[in-house]
């Protein structure tokens, strides 16, 4: 099947998704968007008020932020896909819980099956530590590239902390440039760091029984949360 249609069926189950408490309190679920073949994927952390109401990711002022930063970078908003940890709001915008996060972690992971993204941004600590562990520090690790599964990892502040914190504008406004730079060479080994789980041998498979699964089971049979 064509990746717009996977995605557009995936985000039909996500508006109408039960799986989680915050399906309680959402006016609209906010799957993400963007190309269905992009090349870079951020990850933010979860819809907040403008991005609820309206069913779009990064539509308020953190959005309106990182918009300009892609801007200054000629980093085109269209050609990347942005979607979030977490597809329902919050209340109150609070961090999202772990168990919230792992109920919501298949249509993420769907995603990324789907569109097949070189590079993925995990913007602040939250979708840091989903993506690629808990042990993680986004101080400490912003702007290096990870490689995970055969993805790149580019771990940005969030533009939502850079705007309460000033200190931190000018850093996320530098990583960005950065990471232009990045996506357009090659990288080289050394100024990765893996952290692919070692090769498992290959075992002989059993046959494969053909069952009814959604979108987002299908996709994410292959990928785990950490
Ligand atoms: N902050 C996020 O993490 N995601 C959004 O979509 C908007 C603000
Ligand atoms: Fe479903 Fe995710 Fe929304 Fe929870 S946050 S209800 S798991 S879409």
């Amino acid at each position: 099947m064509e990746t717009v249609p996977l995605l557009e069926e995936l985000a039909g189950e996500i508006r109408g998704c039960p799986k989680c408490r915050l399906a309680e309190t959402r006016t609209c679920a906010v799957p993400g968007e963007g190309s269905a073949s992009a090349r870079i994927m951020f990850v933010g952390e979860g819809p907040g008020e403008k991005e609820d109401l309206s069913g779009r990711p990064f539509v308020g002022a953190a959005g309106q932020f990182l918009n300009l930063l892609l801007q200054e970078a000629g980093i085109e908003r269209r050609d990347v896909f942005i979607t979030n940890i977490v597809k329902c709001r919050p209340p109150q915008n609070r961090v999202p819980l772990l168990d919230e996060v792992a109920a919501c972690n298949d249509y993420l992971m769907a995603q990324i099956a789907i569109i097949q993204p070189k590079f993925i941004c995990p913007l602040g600590g939250p979708s840091l530590n989903t993506l690629l562990g808990p042990h993680l520090r986004i101080t400490k690790v912003r702007c290096q590239v990870f490689r995970k599964s055969g993805i790149l990892y580019i771990p940005l502040f969030h533009p939502a902390a850079a705007l309460h914190r000033q200190e931190l504008q000018s850093t996320l406004r530098a990583d960005i440039l950065k990471l232009k730079e990045l996506i357009h060479r090659e990288i080289r080994e050394d100024e990765i760091i893996d952290l692919s789980p070692r090769a498992k041998p290959t075992r002989e498979c059993a046959p494969s029984t053909v069952s009814q699964k959604s979108a987002s089971e299908v996709a994410s049979d292959n990928l785990s949360l950490f």
